[in-house]
């Protein structure tokens, strides 16, 4: 089995590399928040509030420790979706898509992922091993990106998000079920 902790990257396309320009740090929703499960809309033009979310996305995943991030999220249902799998440490390699559709999908590995929005779980999924996505940078440029190994997994985990799949409507209904009861015995708590 490969673990995100050890799987390498090749990403061939380069213009889509930015460097996050200040932003906010959002508050995340956590499952079983009803955004997170819904359909996400496509988004129609970049505008100057879509930059600023994007900046905000990426500022957050990065305060978060995570390597990508969906905009339901941060509660805002479209289709929009940041990565950097160079961290949490390092912020080197930016992707930051609009519109995003996996196009191609080769092979078959384990993954063993956790999400921001679902705190203290971990499961290990299937992924393609390969993917091609296509979407828009936020130049409104069209752009393609050929990933394997951390990249084409994390591209999956958040294009998942934009259509309401968490990691936890990937597992078996037992593990499914021990999640829920400390979710609520958590929020039971004073
Ligand atoms: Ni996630």
């Amino acid at each position: 089995m490969v673990t995100v902790a050890d799987m390498d990257t090749e990403q061939t396309l380069e213009p889509t590399l930015e460097r996050p320009l200040g932003g906010n740090v959002l508050p995340l929703c956590t499952w079983p928040d009803p955004v997170l499960g819904g359909e996400c809309t496509t988004v129609e033009a970049v505008t100057e509030d879509i930059m600023a979310l994007a900046r905000d996305m990426a500022t957050t995943m990065y305060a978060s420790q995570g390597i990508g991030l969906a905009a339901p999220q941060i509660g805002h249902s479209i289709r929009m979706i940041v990565v950097d799998v160079s961290g949490p440490d390092k912020r080197e390699q930016l992707i930051t898509l609009v519109n995003p559709v996996i196009e191609q999908a080769q092979g078959c590995i384990d993954s063993e992922e956790g999400c921001l929005s679902l705190p203290q779980f971990r499961a290990t999924v299937e992924r393609a091993e390969i993917v091609r996505v296509r979407g828009q940078d936020l130049q409104g440029n069209e752009v393609c990106i050929e990933a394997d190994g951390l990249l084409a997994v994390c591209l999956q985990h958040e294009i998942d998000h934009l259509q309401g799949t968490l990691l936890i409507d990937k597992v078996g209904r037992l593990k499914r079920g021990m999640y829920e009861r400390k979710i609520a015995k958590r929020a039971k708590r004073p």
